[in-house]
């Protein structure tokens, strides 16, 4: 019996290895990784939640800076209700927005003004025409970047601040940026941010570092918006568990209490 478990848990433990090996392998083939500042935020941990302040200013770095390139085409103009904006707010901001829609009764397509229920509106029509504004490169929709990149947030975060001067022997391709945080440091996407690019409206300073972690809180919640959401039900989960166990506990003493 013993042996068969010892067996067991061998196996488990190679596996195991086997697998954390199967799946670090390629992070490593990649070449020498970057490390990435990291960064104390608002969500972070199971009882992290994001601060609404950091949310709003996110929201208005991207809105005044980012959307000039990068779309955002997953997160509706109603969604903002979560950073705190209430309803008249939200059809004011979506009524900035030109949106094509159609077709109409005579088939051609028109441009309206924004509506709630509309996605945010796309910088460019389709991806060529967005290669074709930026020197061939293409900026990414942002709704899942804070997802797509591993330590995403502070990838995104070191990436916004890691615009430096690049080392006197590195050969900088023409059209393109130095930046210390990028996997190759070659980027085709100029410096977005350089301090006080926007005014807050609660007044709070607008540094690199300051609307590089706002917006990085912003572009967070835009990749996972239930995330409060789920680390409630999965603290709800553990103390229902907790108690659960006290009461199954107390029901065994009280059944086994006159056997001795
Ligand atoms: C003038 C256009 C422009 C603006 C404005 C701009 N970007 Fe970009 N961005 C690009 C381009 C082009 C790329 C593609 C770069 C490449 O592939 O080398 C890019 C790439 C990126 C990437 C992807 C990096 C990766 O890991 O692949 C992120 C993230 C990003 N931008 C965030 C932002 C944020 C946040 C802002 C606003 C503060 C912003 N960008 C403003 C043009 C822009």
């Amino acid at each position: 019996m013993i042996a068969r478990l010892t067996t067991t848990i061998a196996a488990v433990a190679v596996a195991a290895g086997a697998w954390s090996f199967a799946v670090s392998g390629p992070a490593q083939a990649a070449g020498p990784a970057i490390e990435y500042p990291q960064h104390d935020w608002s969500f972070s941990g199971p009882f992290g939640t994001f601060d609404r302040g950091a949310l709003q200013r996110g929201f208005q770095v991207y809105k005044n800076i980012c959307s000039g390139c990068h779309a955002l085409s997953y997160v509706a103009y109603r969604n903002l209700e979560d950073l705190g904006y209430n309803e008249d707010e939200i059809k004011a901001i979506a009524a900035q927005a030109l949106v094509v829609d159609g077709p109409n009764d005579d088939g051609e397509m028109f441009e309206r003004s924004g509506i709630p229920a509309d996605r945010f509106v796309s910088p460019f029509p389709n991806e060529k025409a967005a290669r074709a504004a930026n020197g061939g490169a293409y900026p990414p929709d942002l709704s899942l970047i804070v997802k797509a990149r591993p330590d995403g947030a502070n990838y995104l975060r070191a990436l916004l601040v890691g615009y430096v001067d690049p080392p006197a022997d590195f050969n900088l391709m023409p059209g393109m940026n130095y930046n210390a945080y990028f996997s190759g440091h070659q980027i085709a996407m100029a410096q977005p941010l350089w301090g006080d690019d926007v005014t807050f409206e609660d007044g709070t300073a607008a540094t690199i570092e300051q609307q590089a972690e706002d917006l990085t809180t912003f572009l967070a919640w835009a990749a996972e918006p239930e995330m409060e959401e789920r680390k409630r039900a999965g603290v709800m989960t553990i103390l229902f568990l907790l108690v659960f166990t006290g009461l199954l506990y107390a029901t065994k003493r009280k059944i086994w209490a006159d056997v001795h």
